[in-house]
């Protein structure tokens, strides 16, 4: 395998390593893919103001997420379907997650049910959560989160409906995946991929399987059901509600614009992820980092703020935190590394990240994370 030393390099890999259909799948955002490229773009436009001899010889990463002591200010967005990329699935990024020291976001779409990661995983971890039409099965996920000691709760509220994503449709994308004539090409380009996905358990969303009991025809029936449940009449009425079913800490993933903070705050949540997916669902939405400083200065100190999409470097983290976050979080660079080599990938992803962040800190005369702030910016 080519050397692998920075997150495009395992973006890389992993497009060697997919299938085309499920590569596409994984890297492309909706309609021209604007807020996908803008969420990284926007990056370059922060500049680093170092401060020169100042003692730089230790560099603290450690913080305090949602509650939980943690490596470093950097989380695992919930992503659904690992099956689609390794057969390790969401075990093998929990695992990483858990020896790197970082939180994990287990998605309600994923391929590893609640208890399976509470099995394997001691480390801090968060589900995220949708309020769903059939309400008694979003109160089912609270009350095993509960019981499978979940720390945090987070909450998506950016999916009214799926985004407009066309490298699906040019791809021709199905899940499962289907070894079609159109698609033979592309699988049999990667054996690597194709033998494992035949040879393991096959792909089936864990959290909401035992729901649809009555469905015949696989998980496109099971991907139908969990697409009807998107419930496009929810309010922060309901946020409340979900509040007050959870008690603890919660993340509200898709929020920005400080108008959405505010009533976000009111509603109960103790933490924003300032996300637009990703740039997978509405497009030409700001990119994740922009919003910041506003809802930084609309909420004050009351609310973590983490940003999420686009991070691709050890210096977007830096920037991030200078302009008023918490914390970053990560979706496509963990899963490219976990589609290159499994866990032992998404452990080089993250540990290259935490050692991209030390160095700039250490560059920019910058001790400790919680000291980072607007006065290192130009
Ligand atoms: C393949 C894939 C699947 C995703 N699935 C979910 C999901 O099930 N729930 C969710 O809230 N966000 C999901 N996301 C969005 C991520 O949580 C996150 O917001 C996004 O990946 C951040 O952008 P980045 O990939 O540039 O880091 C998904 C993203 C990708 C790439």
């Amino acid at each position: 395998m080519a050397k692998l030393y920075n997150v495009n390099t395992f973006k890389r890999a992993a497009k060697k390593r997919l299938p085309a259909p499920i590569y596409h799948y994984m890297a492309g955002g909706a309609d021209d893919e604007i807020a996908l490229r803008e969420n990284i773009s926007a990056f370059d436009h922060y500049h680093l103001m170092p401060k020169q001899l100042r003692d730089v010889s230790v560099i603290n990463t450690k913080s305090k997420i949602l509650g939980k002591e943690v490596a470093a200010p950097l989380i695992l967005s919930p992503t659904g379907m690992s099956r689609l990329f390794h057969h390790d699935k969401e075990f093998a990024v929990a695992k990483a997650a858990e020896k790197a020291g970082l939180y994990y976001g287990l998605s309600t779409m994923a391929s590893t049910s609640i208890e399976q990661i509470s099995d394997v995983s001691a480390g801090p971890k968060m589900f995220q959560i949708y309020i769903l039409r059939d309400r008694g099965l979003t109160t089912e996920f609270v009350e095993r989160c509960k019981a499978s000691k979940f720390d945090a709760l987070c909450l998506t509220v950016d999916t009214a409906m799926a985004g407009n994503r066309e490298r699906d449709i040019v791809h021709g994308l199905t899940i499962p995946p289907k070894f079609g004539l159109k698609s033979l090409l592309s699988f049999a380009s990667c054996p690597y991929w194709s033998l494992n996905f035949l040879l393991n358990p096959r792909l089936r969303l864990e959290n909401v399987i035992h729901r649809v009991d009555a469905i015949k025809d696989g998980n496109m029936g099971l991907m139908k059901y969990v697409n009807d449940q998107f419930d496009r009449s929810v309010t922060w009425d309901d946020v409340a509600w979900l509040a007050s079913q959870w008690e603890g800490p919660l993340v509200i993933k898709g929020v920005q614009s400080k108008e959405d903070a505010l009533l976000a705050k009111k509603a109960g949540a103790t933490a924003l992820m300032i996300s637009n997916h990703g740039g997978r669902q509405l497009e030409s939405a700001p990119a994740a980092v922009d919003c910041v400083r506003p809802i930084r200065d609309a909420v004050g100190s009351d609310l973590e703020l983490i940003v999420d999409g686009g991070v691709r470097r050890g210096n977007h983290v830096a920037k991030a935190l200078a302009l008023g976050a918490d914390a970053c979080s990560i979706g496509r660079p963990y899963l490219y590394g976990l589609a290159a080599n499994g866990q032992s990938g998404v452990e080089q992803v993250l540990n290259i990240l935490i050692s991209e962040l030390k160095r700039t800190m250490t560059l920019m005369g910058c001790r400790d994370v919680s000291d980072l702030d607007e006065t290192f910016l130009s």
